[in-house]
């Protein structure tokens, strides 16, 4: 029969273990226990909301098209988020925002109410949830080239979302209960141009591997990478366990819709990102750090590296340079607290990173350098930021949040 003492070293053992691979990082990376948070006022930059207005709310994803010098998001009701976010549990159909929108923004060009001119994009004949034509934004990137078409302003915009749809009935259309089955998210590809106010639907990718999508990366030859930050768990326990089991994924899609998982083990992977280097990075909303993949023929990926930064990251982003930029969130908690009282709640602490790769043409280095940017630890100018994008041509950063309504932002160098 074991002694008491060997029980009790064994609990110890045990708890240790438990310390080592959840605990301490959940109280110190999640958490941010302990860290210390800069005020905004340290760094050089003078930060401004955009604009007030209903049509740009809880804009959860962001992307520039350089070539256009067009900001594109992904906007929202900020209320409507608590009830309806399949990523994170959020499950009441019902209470879903019932408008959401992309939104195209023109970065050069100042409104007369202190903002830039923007178009809201229609989608005409979009099907949407059962022919009622509706998408539900969260995570956006793009693509632009030049355009074959001729009534083409020259440049053909290629946009891809995550649309997080309600599961229905689909003979009658009615609402499933969502915190049973989970939700139907699907990626949508759109095409759009220039100056114009509606963007065309061109097809969704649908397959039983895009279940918890939280962002699209673009891959050659038209397929894309995604990460399902609860892999394919779409409600219930193992959701909610998802974090601690690292259950996370990446998968890839084909041009032609095959979807497979090529790469697994994550804790709450998020807003990835293929770089103009070829590698493809994948941060983590639980955890911190970034995974660095070097991907290879029909999606296969093979890990080379891990960048730590021990914070939680929202969503990476390339400027023209070749400089990520990721969002972070040195508070979880309070992020959360904003989240579910979005007109209340003090909005959260948040933090830019600047991720940049050394000696970039050198094969088989990775050789990272970190800065951050921009803190704000009272969260009193930055709101409970999710995305970030530096436009390399006049250094601004622009901010944006899936749940504020104090967004987007755009912080200037003094
Ligand atoms: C779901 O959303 C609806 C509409 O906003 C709301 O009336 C209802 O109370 C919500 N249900 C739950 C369980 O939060
Ligand atoms: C999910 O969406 C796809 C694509 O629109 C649709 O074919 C399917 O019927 C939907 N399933 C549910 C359960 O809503
Ligand atoms: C940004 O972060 C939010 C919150 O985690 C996520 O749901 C969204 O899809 C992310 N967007 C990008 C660019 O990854
Ligand atoms: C890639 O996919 C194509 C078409 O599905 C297939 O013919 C080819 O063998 C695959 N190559 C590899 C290396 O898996």
């Amino acid at each position: 029969m074991p002694s008491k003492l060997t029980a009790v070293s064994a609990l110890l053992a045990a708890a240790a273990l438990l310390y080592q691979f959840f605990l301490k990082d959940f109280l110190f990376a999640t958490l941010g226990l302990g860290r210390t948070v800069l005020s905004v006022s340290e760094f050089p930059y003078s930060c401004h909301r955009i604009h007030g207005d209903p049509n740009i709310q809880a804009c959860e994803d962001m992307w520039l098209d350089e070539k256009s010098r067009t900001l594109f998001l992904a906007c929202s009701d900020p209320v409507a988020r608590k009830h309806w976010m399949p990523n994170i549990h959020r499950l009441n159909a019902s209470g879903r925002a019932l408008h959401d929108h992309v939104v195209a923004l023109n970065i050069d060009n100042p409104s007369s109410e202190g903002g830039f001119t923007y178009r809201v994009l229609q989608t005409p004949g979009f099907s949407g949830v059962h022919g009622d034509g509706r998408i539900h934004v969260v995570g956006l990137t793009g693509s632009s080239s030049a355009s074959t078409s001729a009534d083409a302003n020259g440049l053909e915009i290629q946009l891809w979302l995550i649309n997080a749809r309600p599961s229905v009935d689909p003979l009658t259309g009615e609402l499933l209960d969502n915190t049973v089955v989970g939700g139907n998210s699907t990626i949508e590809l759109f095409t759009t141009e220039p100056d114009t106010d509606s963007m065309k639907h061109i097809k969704t990718f649908a397959d039983p591997h895009i279940a918890t999508p939280n962002n699209v990366a673009l891959a050659e030859g038209g397929g894309f990478f995604f990460t399902n930050d609860h892999g394919l768990h779409k409600a219930g326990w193992q959701h909610h366990l998802s974090t601690i089991l690292a259950t996370g994924d990446v998968s890839y899609c084909s041009a032609s819709g095959d979807c497979k998982q090529v790469a697994s083990g994550f804790k709450f992977p998020n807003g990835l990102l293929l770089g103009s280097d070829g590698l493809l990075y994948v941060p983590s909303a639980a955890v911190g750090g970034i995974t660095v993949f070097q991907p290879g023929l029909n999606g296969s990926v093979k890990k080379v590296h891990h960048i730590d930064l021990n914070y939680p990251i929202d969503n990476l982003s390339e400027d023209a340079n070749g400089d990520i930029f990721a969002a972070a969130m040195p508070k979880v908690l309070q992020g959360m607290a904003a989240f579910n009282d979005p007109l209340n709640a003090p909005t959260a602490p948040a933090t830019v990173w600047r991720v940049r790769r050394l000696n970039r043409d050198v094969t088989d280095k990775y050789d990272y350098e970190l800065v951050k940017v921009i803190e704000d630890g009272a969260g009193e100018v930055l709101p409970s930021m999710t995305t970030v994008i530096h436009d390399a041509l006049t250094g601004r950063l622009f901010m944006s949040s899936e749940f504020h309504v104090e967004v987007p932002n755009q912080c200037e160098w003094l």
